[in-house]
């Protein structure tokens, strides 16, 4: 008896150009393009193990230990039939190959960092799902195709298949065919961006990402003119600055699309808040920091940006980053010591300051825990397939 499985992890992506709002919610087509980071699933991944028996009597998913329910009609439930009628499609083709989607599947998901961080899971969470079915299944499938389907799952995660830079294609089709994820560099072109994520304690439930957009799309009138006339250009521009490795052009838009993003929040009946003071303040930071830069003849060095929530994800060249973690921590003063993957700070630690010139009245000092914590970690690459060993379903097809 043959063990039908497969084990792949995915990363996480930061979007420059964020994706906000629908043309249609049920095949999760936008009414824009966008255009992401995906970083590095060293240090942020989700790990997901799937398996097809003919013993299962139904398709059962269990998330970071807990089972969840797979819902009819439900974005898992389609990601699930569309990664079958793939293999059926192969199936058909070839039919020595075993009846693998005839089969239910057990799929068992975990994430390497905590839900309690705030941190958007669904894009790594699907993208891995995917990538997992699709090794599982054998599929010859392109990234761009599985993108395809992942965008079923949550819109973000179809920029998750790939690593680099990754434009998320609006497309025209109807039936989404062309609604897809290229990339536009890969890690190796420009390896020097790093990101630095600012973990915002926030305890109200905020407004998804999935209500919030809808909600955009119905009542606000300034993302009309978004997706008419700033994105597209803002598409080309940011795509070949990535091409030129001009981060200055890159940390430029990123912002402004940040701001524009947070914008058509605002502008939404009722109104949309995802920042707080904390993220506001890490905004002042980030200009005093470039001010202070660029008045001295020199270029942009770091750049902000914020998805539906207030953490802040910091982009800039690696050398940058440590006058970066020193400026942040001396305005939100850390409870635990500065994880340092990349070495950057030695014995001596993290002390808190700032580069000299640097206006410190722009901002007053926050109590400990504002920010909880800073996880820095860079581009990165995309899906990879993992080992037998690092399967997470046990041989009774039950979590380990
Ligand atoms: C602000 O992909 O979570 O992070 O498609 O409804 O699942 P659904 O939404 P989701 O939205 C992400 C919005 C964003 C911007 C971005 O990632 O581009």
């Amino acid at each position: 008896m043959s063990l039908y499985q497969a084990t792949a992890s995915a990363p996480v992506n930061i979007a420059c150009i964020k994706y906000w709002g629908k043309r249609d919610t049920k095949l999760i087509l936008p009414t824009n393009s966008s255009l992401s980071v995906t970083l590095d699933q060293d240090h942020l991944r989700s790990t997901t193990t799937s398996r097809a028996d003919p013993s299962f009597t139904k398709d059962r998913l269990w998330l970071n230990g807990k089972e969840d329910e797979i819902k009819d009609g439900g974005r898992l439930a389609t990601c699930i039939a569309e990664m079958k009628r793939m293999r059926k499609e192969l199936e058909d083709k070839s039919p020595n190959e075993p009846k693998l989607s005839s089969y239910n599947v057990h799929i068992c998901s975990h994430n390497n960092f905590p839900t309690a961080a705030g941190l958007a899971s669904s894009a790594s969470g699907f993208a891995a799902l995917v990538k997992s079915l699709a090794t599982l299944y054998a599929l010859p499938a392109s990234p761009s195709e599985l993108s395809l389907i992942a965008r079923q799952g949550s819109g973000s995660a179809c920029r998750s298949l790939m690593g680099g830079f990754v434009a998320w294609e609006q497309g025209t089709s109807p039936n989404g065919s062309d609604s897809l994820a290229i990339q536009v560099a890969p890690r190796e072109h420009w390896e020097d961006i790093h990101a630095l994520i600012c973990v915002v304690s926030d305890d109200k439930k905020g407004t998804s990402s999935t209500s919030g957009m809808q909600r955009t799309v119905e009542t606000s009138p300034l993302i009309q003119h978004r997706i008419r006339n700033v994105v597209p250009q803002r598409m080309r521009d940011i795509s070949e600055a990535i091409q030129k490795k001009d981060f200055d052009t890159f940390a430029r838009i990123t912002m402004q699309d940040s701001n524009q993003f947070h914008a058509v929040c605002l502008d939404t009946d009722p109104p949309i808040f995802y920042m707080n003071d904390v993220s506001r303040t890490i905004i002042a930071l980030v200009v005093e920091y470039n001010r202070v830069s660029v008045e001295a003849g020199g270029k942009l060095k770091a750049a902000y940006t914020f998805d539906a929530g207030p953490n802040a994800v910091i982009y800039a060249p690696k050398e940058n980053i440590r006058e970066i973690v020193e400026m942040i921590v001396n305005y939100f003063p850390q409870a635990d010591p500065f994880k340092d993957p990349f070495g950057l700070f030695g014995t001596t630690g993290v002390q808190g300051g700032v580069v000299s010139g640097f206006n410190t009245a722009v901002a007053k000092q926050f109590a400990v825990g504002s920010v909880k914590g800073l996880i820095h970690t860079r581009v990165g690459d995309g899906p990879r397939v993992l080992g037998a060993e690092e399967g997470l379903l046990g041989p009774n097809g039950l979590p380990k």
